[in-house]
C-alpha cells in the first residue's frame, strides 16, 4: 500500500506536515462534496493546478522498485492513496487506485455519461447539465466498493504487506495494514518519520521510499533489470 509520501521525491507535496497540501488549508473547502458546491471554480482552479503540475513530475526510484517487485514476486497487489498516476506511468499493472484519479472527472451526479471537459468553462459541465467534478474520493464520502473488496482481500491473503509513506490517518486505508497483520501477513513499514502504522509493523524501515525500496529489493534478491540477468 502506498500514500503520498511515495510521489514526495518526483516532486509531488504530501497532504500533512510543511510545506503539504493542506498547510493552512481546510481540507473540507476544497476536497468534500459540500467544499464543491460551496465554490466549485475554486475547486476546479485547485485540482487543474494540480494536473497542471503532475504533467511535469516523473515517477522516481520508488515506483520503480515497485514494479520490479511485481515482476519478481507470483501474486502483487498495489493498492494507492494517491491519486498521480504515477505507479501506472512507471509500469505498475495490479495497481487499486482507491481514492480515485486526479487526471479523470466525473459528473457530479454520476449521471454515467462518459465526460467530454471543456478546458476553457471555469467549471466543466457534463452533457447531462450537471457539473463535472474530479473522479477523487473526498472527504466524506466512499471508497468504491470493488476496489475497496478488492484491496481488503489482497490484504488478508498476502504474505507481506509493504505500507510506504503513508501518514496512516485516513480511513479505511489505514486499516489495511492491521488486518493483513491479524491474518498472519509480515508487515513491512517505509517511512522516514513515524507513525500509526509503524507501531503495528513487523518492521519499521526508516527512510524515503526512493532509497529503501531499491535497497529492499537488492536485499531480497531482485535484480535492478530483471530482463537483463535472465538474458532477455
Ligand atoms: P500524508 O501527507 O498524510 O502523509 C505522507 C506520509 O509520507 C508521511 O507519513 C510522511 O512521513 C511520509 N513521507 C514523506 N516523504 C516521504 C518519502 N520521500 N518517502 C516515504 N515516505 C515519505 O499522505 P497520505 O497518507 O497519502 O485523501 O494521506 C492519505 C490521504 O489523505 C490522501 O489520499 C488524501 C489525503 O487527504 C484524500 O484526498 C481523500
Amino acid at each position: 500500500m502506498t500514500g503520498a509520501g511515495i510521489s514526495a521525491e518526483s516532486g509531488v507535496p504530501t497532504f500533512r506536515g510543511s510545506g503539504g497540501f493542506w498547510e493552512g488549508r481546510r481540507a473540507e473547502d476544497i476536497a468534500s462534496p459540500a467544499g464543491f458546491l460551496r465554490d466549485p471554480e475554486m475547486v476546479w482552479r485547485w485540482y487543474r493546478s494540480r494536473r497542471a503540475h503532475l504533467a511535469t513530475v516523473e515517477p522516481n526510484a520508488g515506483h520503480h522498485a515497485l514494479v520490479r517487485l511485481e515482476r519478481g514476486v507470483e501474486r502483487f497487489c498495489l493498492a494507492t492513496q494517491n491519486v498521480d498516476r504515477l505507479h501506472r506511468r512507471a509500469g505498475s499493472r495490479n495497481v487499486l487506485e482507491i481514492h480515485g484519479d486526479i487526471l479523470a472527472s466525473r459528473c457530479f451526479r454520476n449521471c454515467g455519461a462518459e465526460p467530454v471537459e471543456d478546458p476553457r468553462a471555469a467549471v466543466p459541465r457534463c452533457s447531462c447539465g450537471e457539473m463535472l467534478r474530479p473522479a477523487v474520493v473526498w472527504f466524506g464520502e466512499m471508497l468504491p466498493v470493488d476496489l475497496l473488496e478488492k484491496a481488503m482481500a489482497a490484504a488478508i491473503s498476502s504474505d507481506v504487506c509493504l505500507v510506504v509513506g503513508t501518514s496512516g490517518l485516513v480511513y479505511p486505508a489505514a486499516g489495511f495494514s492491521a488486518m493483513a497483520r491479524q491474518a498472519g501477513a509480515f508487515v513491512i513499514d517505509v517511512n522516514p518519520e513515524d507513525t500509526p502504522h509503524s507501531a503495528k509493523a513487523d518492521i519499521s524501515l526508516r527512510g524515503t521510499a526512493a532509497t529503501v525500496l531499491p535497497l529492499l529489493l537488492e536485499e531480497i534478491g531482485i535484480p535492478e533489470e530483471p530482463g537483463r540477468r535472465a538474458g532477455v
